[in-house]
């Protein structure tokens, strides 16, 4: 029996953060040698957005400390291709037949466009904005992925590439493309340092796997706790409390974590020692994941081999779906 398929992948925006961590890698963690695995950097979608040059030039940095950031996280290149989406050009044949078979309406009705460029600060929508959910399906279907975990964010994507494979199918051949399935993690967002919103790189509330430990400290000390708690000897809130919720993800002593709990609520631990304990767990939990970042860093030339082995696997892959794709369309 074949395996399974899978295809998750960030755009290469900048580096990772304990957002990332909970809700992807944890589970390309585990789904890595189970299932047919890619991850797709797709930096052609960071264009969509942001076209100048000034982007452009990051787009490189980012891919490799994206990368660098996988390795260190323990994705093992020998069991997932790692893929640069913009050095498969069969990819853009896919995107272009797709496009014949999607109506504009169609993508003028999906929020997530609406809101990339509002966040985008766009006043207009460029024609590969539109096309991003298009894109995306190009990047699952080219692969013939049957499952695609990815963030609720993304949701309306998946869809979208489930009608596109019908469509395809029921004009060109008959299950011609899987319909493939979005996995979502059950878990909410993880919410950033300040609490209210979820952590993300662009809201400058987020801690980042490649932090170093100084870094780290300043970002957790300067965490928000229960508002409503402005006295050491207080009673606190431990629920929505953000030093909490990253307690109970990250601490794996119980004992520990009751103890906190409970001198919280009755008033007699501060805040100080709290956000102490907890910079004592994160540190132990990004101290190896920095060890190996700093051991991939150092092997020259490592990092651009796994890009490009993973790539040109893939790529055989791509050649030979484009290539039954447009058979079977007389083309
Ligand atoms: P950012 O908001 O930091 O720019 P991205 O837009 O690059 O993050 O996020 C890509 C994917 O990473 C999302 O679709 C989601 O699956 C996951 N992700 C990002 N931030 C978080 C978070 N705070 N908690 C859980 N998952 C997240
Ligand atoms: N759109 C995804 C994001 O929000 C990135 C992405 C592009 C992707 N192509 C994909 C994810 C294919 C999964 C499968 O970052």
């Amino acid at each position: 029996m074949q395996r399974k398929v899978i295809l998750t992948g960030d755009r290469p925006t900048g580096p990772l953060h304990l957002g990332h961590y909970v809700g992807s890698i944890v589970n390309r963690l585990k789904y890595q040698g189970e299932y047919e695995t890619y991850i797709i950097i797709a930096d052609l979608h960071t264009l969509t957005t942001k076209p100048y040059l000034e982007n452009i030039s990051k787009i490189s940095v980012n891919v490799r400390e994206m990368v660098l950031d996988y390795l260190a996280c323990g994705i093992n290149p020998e069991k997932v291709n790692i893929y640069l989406q913009s050095a498969i050009p069969e990819l853009l044949e896919l995107n272009l037949i797709l496009s014949m078979i999607v109506m504009v309406n169609r993508l003028q009705r999906i929020p997530s466009i609406k809101d990339m460029s509002i966040a985008a600060g766009l006043t207009e929508v460029p024609y590969g904005l539109l096309g991003y959910p298009v894109l995306m399906s190009a990047d699952i279907l080219m692969v013939k992925s049957n499952l695609v975990p990815v963030g609720r964010d993304n949701e309306a994507h998946v869809e979208l590439t489930r009608e596109l494979a019908r469509k395809f199918n029921y004009l060109y051949g008959e299950n011609f493309f899987p319909i493939p399935e979005a996995i979502f993690t059950d878990s909410q967002a993880l919410v950033g340092i300040y609490g209210k919103t979820k952590m993300s790189k662009s809201l400058g509330n987020a801690i980042f796997l490649s932090d170093d430990e100084e870094t780290l400290r300043k970002k957790v000390m300067s965490m928000f706790t229960d508002p409503k708690r402005v006295r050491a000897d207080m009673p606190g809130e431990v629920d929505g409390n953000p030093v909490f919720i990253y307690h109970d993800l990250f601490n794996s002593n119980i004992d520990e974590l009751y103890e906190l709990k409970t001198r919280y609520k009755k008033g007699t631990i501060g805040d100080v020692e709290v956000k102490k304990r907890l910079f004592g767990v994160l540190n132990q939990f990004l101290m190896p994941i920095r060890e190996r970042r700093e051991f991939f860093k150092s092997k020259k030339g490592y990092v651009d081999e796994v890009i490009f082995e993973g790539t040109s696997k893939t790529r055989k892959v791509a050649v030979e779906v484009v290539k039954n794709a447009k058979n079977l369309m007389g083309i």
